[in-house]
């Protein structure tokens, strides 16, 4: 009981140490009600740390106060509820329901607009049954999700969106949707081509877990082509080369696309937290590596202008983070202030002049030989002042005994959480291990500690000045500066 108690004035505490602080500060914390808007994120952003005890209090209050088998059989059906926001997006439902009012759209209609089955998507009759005779206990793919509070069930069958579901409209009608599939992410939030992926590439390749686990082909295999998502494709190509490929673009532009949302919540903070880039001088050059289409880069442009970019990945994707920018910052391609390359990086880097060279969400995509060839690759091309700054997920212990960070390096080791809580408490969502399950899933890759991220880099040839941590789940940033070539050259 006395565990309980904790937790609850845990809750209670936290509650009360966001709710005033926003009244010091004139901020209006936003409710499941209010809709999705970037000013309401970077509220809660700026409270993320007071938040985050009282996530994680109220998950273990869950589990505390849960029987066991219930608890794991939830669990173990949560793949329908990652399949169940594909389906919602897909149907374009949180589109459909953008102009609805507080009662609500019947799901007939929004089943009209979509073309979908309106017993699936949540009505409560089947369909071959009178449509006023209602089963009120049925439920599915809306209700699902609104017992998430994702979408919310206004009256029965009647769905209205709420914040969380706004934040996966696209701007755009299913009809337009329809005739140009291709085309749905182009200037969204990326969140509704992120949730499609993983309800679909990404949890097929979740299927095969167990299969790639347990087969003697696979078991052990560090290779990016063994990874249980080739298993779900029947290929032999590492998920991002088949991605390059021209019958699979539509499934690389969902996930470029929905690397965006992976900063759109965090777009005042990743600019100007952690690394200087405000200090660099007039005319620098960023080399973003793997870059994508350029998200990271075009947040960090908007902000600091005096500095050049160079954004590089293979063919496809550059093709596609230039009609990205020609479409949204025109004016920065002209000017040359931002330019692609097609670049390999696992090949010699071309760029020898680069004050920075940043990679985001590259290093967890690759086993550990294949990221030291990436890092001593930008090694050879570094000079003496130039930076490395890694935007990655750094992962924690669940245990009190383990392993943060290693002690001599500025901003890695974290501070612990007092008992009943667990020692990190933003780590309790389980995003982070899920990021580096999905990174097994589709890359046969991983995420890293703070110790395992410094033994790459050394072997790579960079020193690991200095660890930024940004509230979860940002990416944390690693800055690294090159070692003497006589040392890593040793290691
Ligand atoms: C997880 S995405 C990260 C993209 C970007 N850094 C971001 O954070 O939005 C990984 C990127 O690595 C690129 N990539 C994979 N293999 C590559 C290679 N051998 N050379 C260059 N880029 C590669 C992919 O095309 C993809 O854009």
């Amino acid at each position: 009981m006395a565990t309980l108690k904790a937790l609850s004035d845990i809750i209670s505490t936290g509650v009360f140490q966001i709710t005033s602080a926003c009244a010091a500060c004139g901020d209006v914390y936003p409710t499941l009600d209010d809709p999705y808007t970037v000013e309401s994120n970077n509220i809660q952003n700026r409270y993320a740390i007071d938040a985050a005890p009282v996530i994680a209090a109220a998950y273990q209050l869950i589990a505390t106060l849960s029987n066991p088998e219930p608890y794991i059989f939830t669990w173990g059906m949560s793949s329908y509820f990652s399949a169940s926001l594909a389906a919602a997006g897909q149907g374009c439902v949180p589109d459909i329901l953008t102009e609805v009012g507080s009662d609500g759209m019947h799901v007939e209609e929004i089943a009209r607009k979509n073309d979908m089955d309106a017993d699936k998507l949540g009505a409560t009759y089947g369909g071959n049954r009178d449509s006023t005779t209602h089963d009120p206990l049925a439920g599915r793919i809306l209700r699902l999700l609104a017992s998430r509070n994702i979408f919310a069930e206004t009256a029965s069958n009647r769905f209205r969106n709420n914040r969380i579901s706004s934040a996966l409209c696209t701007g755009k009608t299913p009809e337009a949707m329809q005739a140009r599939p291709a085309e749905k992410w182009d200037n969204t939030n990326g969140c509704s081509a992120m949730t499609e992926f993983l309800g679909t590439d990404a949890a097929r390749a979740a299927g095969m877990l167990v299969d790639n686990l347990t087969d003697p082909a696979t078991a052990h295999s560090r290779g990016p082509n063994r990874a249980p998502i080739q298993r779900a494709f029947k290929t032999d190509l590492p998920f991002h080369y088949w991605l390059q490929e021209p019958a699979n673009i539509i499934h690389m532009k969902r996930l470029q696309h929905g690397m965006r949302t992976l900063t759109a919540y965090a777009s005042e903070d990743l600019p100007t937290g952690g690394f200087d880039w405000a200090g660099l001088p007039e005319n620098q050059l960023v080399v973003d590596v793997g870059g994508g289409i350029g998200t990271v880069s075009m947040d960090i442009a908007e902000k600091h202008k005096h500095l050049r970019y160079m954004i590089q990945d293979l063919p496809a994707t550059v093709e596609e983070g230039r009609a990205y920018w020609a479409s949204v910052k025109p004016e920065m391609l002209d000017s040359g202030q931002v330019q692609f390359q097609v670049h390999n990086f696992f090949e010699p880097q071309p760029v020898t002049n680069a004050a920075v060279f940043m990679v985001r969400y590259i290093l967890h995509n690759w086993p550990d030989t294949y990221a030291v060839t990436i890092l001593k690759q930008l090694r050879a091309a570094a000079q003496p002042d130039t930076t490395l700054v890694v935007l990655d997920q750094i992962l924690d212990y669940m245990s009190r005994d383990g392993d943060t960070g290693e002690a001599d390096i500025p901003g890695a080791k974290r501070p612990v959480a007092p008992e009943p809580l667990c020692p990190y408490p933003d780590a309790v969502s389980g995003y982070g291990y899920l990021v580096d399950l999905l990174m097994m899933g589709c890359l046969n890759s991983k995420g890293r500690t703070v110790t395992e991220f410094r033994s790459i880099l050394n072997e790579g040839g960079w020193e690991l000045r200095r660890v930024h941590r940004f509230a979860a789940p940002h990416p944390q940033q690693l800055v690294c500066t090159p070692l003497p070539q006589s040392i890593s050259s040793k290691l």
